[in-house]
């Protein structure tokens, strides 16, 4: 029984704080997010300059608030994890000297999360059973990659996004046509009403090996759909209802399409029969009923991060419950790592 270990994880890499308490059996006893999408609204996206210091103000209730639900004390806590890396560097900060300050004051260790990998280990505890060896990919607002996880600890890169993320290109679309942010609930929401072959859109790479993800020429064909090549205001561009559901569904199916196909490519090449998937994106519907219907034609077994696990939480931070068990803790000097690091 591994039920008197009990890890705190912290998760402040973008604009959600959360902590999560988790015990040595994988079981979560408490989690609190507290999401800063209504500070960062009015700029279409967010900024990070506001995220970190809103994370300043956020972190120790948010913490207490957790312990309070989890029913323990500071003092119960066998080690605390913070995910380190990749994310905006104020945003990592506030979380990782949180932590080192707890774990120095409590004298209990510190291990470290990567919130890509963590991702992934979110479709391992929504599951309760082994998933690697498994194609991985993360579709967020800031990343759309696809890694081959052979174990918790060995997640190599096959490829990603080499501009903007999938999450990015839903976020600007959606600004483009003056819906509110996040762009992703937003498109998906207006698309259902309309015609995903109206327009049709760049699928980049679909037909190439490379297990690659490029959205800015996406981005770019929606932006002269709706006004034309040159400079444009976008407050000025008169759109029907039914123009911008048509060009919403359009660009979602795209997106879709583009994700699902390279992702069936990596197990295939890879010959890998399990698929994981986590981030923000992976909330979308269209996305979630054409991964199914492919992974099932394809024999491919597939875990999809249950929606409050899809977007940015601590839960997923349990991965470190493997370094825990593994005895991979980190010295106090543990730095932030704010770029993605291709392993
Ligand atoms: O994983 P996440 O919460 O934060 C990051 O680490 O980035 O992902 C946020 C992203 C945003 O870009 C948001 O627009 C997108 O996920 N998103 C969606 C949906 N829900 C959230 N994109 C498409 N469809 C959705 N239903
Ligand atoms: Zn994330």
């Amino acid at each position: 029984m591994n039920d008197s270990i009990l890890i705190l994880t912290i998760e402040s890499t973008c604009d959600e704080t959360a902590a999560a308490v988790i015990d040595g059996d994988l079981r979560v006893l408490g989690s609190v997010v507290a999401s800063q999408e209504k500070l960062h609204e009015k700029f279409n996206g967010v900024v990070p300059e506001v995220a970190a210091r809103a994370h300043v103000k956020r972190i120790l209730p948010v913490i207490d608030e957790t312990l309070k639900k989890s029913q323990i004390q500071l003092s119960d806590l066998s080690a605390i994890a913070v995910a380190n890396t990749p994310g905006l560097a104020g945003s990592l900060l506030v979380g990782l000297v949180c932590a080192k300050s707890l774990c120095l004051a409590l004298g209990i260790p510190l291990l470290s999360v990567n919130h890509l990998h963590a991702h992934i280990y979110a479709c391992r505890l929504a599951t309760g059973k082994n998933v690697f060896p498994c194609v991985g990919l993360i579709i967020s607002g800031g990343h759309s990659h696809l890694y081959h996880c052979t174990s918790p600890f060995d997640f190599k890169y096959l490829g990603g996004t080499i501009d903007d993320a999938a999450g990015e290109a839903f976020d600007k679309v959606a600004s483009m046509l003056s819906l509110p942010y996040p762009g992703g609930p937003s498109i998906s929401k207006i698309a259902v009403n309309g015609n995903p072959k109206a327009y049709r859109f760049p699928r980049t790479f679909i037909n190439d090996q490379r297990l690659d993800f490029s959205f800015s020429g996406l981005k770019t064909a929606v932006r002269y759909t709706i006004g034309g090549q040159g400079k444009l205001d976008f407050s000025k561009i008169q759109l029907s209802d039914q123009e911008k559901a048509d060009i919403a569904a359009s660009f979602q199916a795209a997106v879709v399409e583009t994700l699902v196909s390279k992702t069936i490519q990596a197990c295939q090449q890879t010959n890998v029969k399990t698929l994981c998937i986590g981030g923000g994106v992976a909330a979308n519907g269209e996305f979630r009923k054409l991964m199914t219907a492919r992974a099932e034609q394809n024999g491919i077994q597939l875990h999809i991060a249950p929606i409050e696990l899809c977007t940015d939480n601590a839960v997923m931070g349990a991965i470190a419950i493997e370094k825990y068990h593994a005895g991979q803790f980190e010295e106090l000097d543990l730095d932030i790592v704010p770029g993605l690091v291709r392993s």
